[in-house]
């Protein structure tokens, strides 16, 4: 980790645990660049996971978190950006698996799928796991031109 800020943004239905874990991730002595949504109003998931796919592309962040109902629709919206590698973990493996071996940059959660400790888990274990490079490296690579 290069000491950078870690961005963090959800829809409505992740409103609240993206609260949670922006309170963890302070906690934890991260700066975070919290880029909505703020409340339960409705809104639509692309356009965070487009704001906050932005500020990893752009620099301003090192990885991100992205928490929606399932996590489905803000992972698949933040995989369509180039360079942003997107995991929707489900617990502490997947969570640690996705950084060995995936060098995943961006954690996906679904609020109303993972308990709020689970998803405490997962955070802890996405940003302490260094990618184990080796023979993942040229598949991670693969990734960048679709294979
Ligand atoms: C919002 O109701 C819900 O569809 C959204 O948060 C997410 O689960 C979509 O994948």
């Amino acid at each position: 980790m290069s000491g950078k800020p870690i961005a963090i943004a959800s829809d409505h239905a992740g409103y609240d645990l993206k609260a949670t874990l922006a309170e963890e991730l302070v906690a934890m002595g991260h700066e975070i660049v919290d880029l909505g949504t703020d409340g339960q109003d409705s809104v639509d998931y692309p356009d965070f996971a487009k704001d906050m796919t932005r500020a990893i592309i752009d620099g301003r962040a090192e990885r991100g978190v992205l928490v929606c109902g399932t996590g489905v629709g803000i992972s698949i919206a933040a995989n369509r950006h180039p360079g942003i590698r997107a995991a929707l973990c489900h617990n502490e493996t997947t969570a640690r698996l996705a950084r060995e071996h995936n060098d995943a940059n961006v954690l996906a959660l679904g609020a109303r799928i993972v308990g709020v400790e689970v998803a405490k888990d997962c955070l802890k274990a996405f940003l302490t796991t260094e990618f184990a490079g080796g023979r993942h490296a040229k598949r991670v690579a693969k990734l960048a031109d679709g294979g």
